[in-house]
């Protein structure tokens, strides 16, 4: 079934949309978002009827999504949601995912983490992809304020919360142009492979921690030792 969805998702951002890049990436950025929602409402629905509280998952799921919604805004921003065809399109199948991602999710964890995997690693292949063919004309062109913002000039938390570190060394990425916009969404991507796979190991789910609750733990544990 994993298989399935991956490669209905490959065949919709490689076949159907394979060569118009910026409406290839919305569809892209539209869909691939949707686990992480399905994620989101099932960790609200268990902590609401309290058989798990996960705040760490709920944070983090939630600065990927907002992660995401910036690599979505930057696309639109580049005219990649222009036709009605591709909006309708892409909405109408990430209700879809949704839908199926939910009871993957409350099925098996790991197999919905894995899932989100696949498509996050597919991600970051076509961004990869993009940045070696297109380099020269991408280093020409202005980066979307968007882009700027989220990466650079607004509040860098939600940036820094999808971000796989543990020794609080967070990426302090360049928005000097179009290109490094798109290393930039990549990088991301990579994140979110990373992410995903640690969260398949059996315990990671009871252990996990978002990056900044790491960072106040140590600063706990130092003001402790410093006390005794
Ligand atoms: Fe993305
Ligand atoms: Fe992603």
């Amino acid at each position: 079934m994993i298989r399935f969805i991956v490669s209905f998702f490959v065949f919709i951002v490689d076949v159907v949309y394979g060569n118009r890049s910026y409406a290839r990436f919305y569809v892209l950025e539209t869909i691939a978002r949707v686990p992480y929602f399905s994620y989101l409402s099932v960790l609200h629905l268990y902590e609401t009827l309290g058989f798990w509280r996960k705040a760490d998952l709920l944070k983090v799921h939630f600065a990927e999504t907002w992660n995401e919604l910036h690599h979505l805004l930057i696309m639109e921003s580049l005219g990649g949601n222009r036709l009605w065809g591709d909006r309708f399109i892409a909405q109408h199948i990430a209700v879809a995912y949704y839908w199926v991602v939910v009871p993957l999710y409350m099925l098996s964890p790991r197999y919905a983490y894995y899932l989100m995997e696949l498509i996050e690693a597919h991600a970051y292949h076509t961004y990869d992809d993009h940045l070696k063919t297109h380099e020269t004309e991408l280093k020409t062109q202005p980066a979307p304020q968007v882009a700027i913002n989220y990466y650079r000039d607004g509040d860098l938390y939600m940036f820094e919360e999808t971000q796989f570190t543990s020794d609080h060394h967070f990426r302090r990425p360049s928005v000097d142009n179009l290109y490094d916009v798109f290393v930039n969404i990549r990088d991301d991507e990579g994140e979110h492979v990373k992410t995903m796979g640690a969260l398949q190991k059996p315990e990671a789910r009871q252990t996990f921690k978002s990056p900044h609750s790491v960072i106040e733990l140590i600063a706990d544990q130092a003001e402790q030792i410093s006390e005794a």
